[in-house]
């Protein structure tokens, strides 16, 4: 597809696709919370004694049949470089995304500040983080939510 679609469409084919597939797990909710942490390493991963990054953007995408890429969340690292991304009542995407129908991804786009993390400031890449379901909480204010993390992060560079 060389023309640009909008947003709208492509959420609403989202939805059409996501309510045509029985969802895999249990209980059915529509509520969602991804956290994830990112560290000032080669590949942006936590091994023990490594240090968060605060600051750092990230987006939750998934690429859809047709291609496009849709933003589900996008957030920022807190002080312990730890990401919280709330995903509220996007229907059925989440279904499709833990079931691997779309393919979604963390993504930090890469150089990072070189104040903050000098190891990922000298590269253009992206980091990479596949979101995984752990499973299916009661929040006290959100009700059922499920719980996702994203358990590696792989560092790429492009344009090499
Ligand atoms: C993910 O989405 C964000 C925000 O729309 C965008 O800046 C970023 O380039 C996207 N990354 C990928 C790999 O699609
Ligand atoms: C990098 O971070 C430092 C310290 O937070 C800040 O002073 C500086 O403006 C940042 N540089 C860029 C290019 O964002
Ligand atoms: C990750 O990025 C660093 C640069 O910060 C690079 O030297 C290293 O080779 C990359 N690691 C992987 C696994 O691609
Ligand atoms: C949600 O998943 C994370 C990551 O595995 C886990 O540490 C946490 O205990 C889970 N939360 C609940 C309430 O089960």
């Amino acid at each position: 597809m060389g023309y640009k679609q909008s947003p709208t469409l492509i959420v609403a084919a989202l939805l059409l696709l996501a309510t045509a597939t029985p969802l895999a797990y249990g209980q059915q909710t529509n509520n969602g919370i991804l956290s994830a942490r990112i560290c000032c390493t080669s590949t942006g991963n936590c091994p023990p004694g490594s240090v968060g990054i605060p600051g750092v953007r990230a987006s939750l995408n998934c690429t859809t049949l047709f291609g496009n890429v849709v933003t589900l969340a996008q957030g920022v690292t807190g002080a312990n470089g730890v990401l919280n991304l709330g995903l509220n009542n996007i229907l059925g995407v989440l279904g499709s995304l833990l079931s691997g129908i779309l393919p979604c991804g963390v993504f930090v786009n890469l150089p990072l500040n070189s104040t903050i993390c000098p190891i990922l400031s000298t590269v253009d890449g992206v980091l990479v983080g596949i979101p995984k379901l752990v499973n299916t909480i009661v929040d006290p204010v959100l009700g059922l939510v499920r719980n996702i993390t994203v358990p590696v992060f792989i560092n790429t560079t492009i344009g090499r």
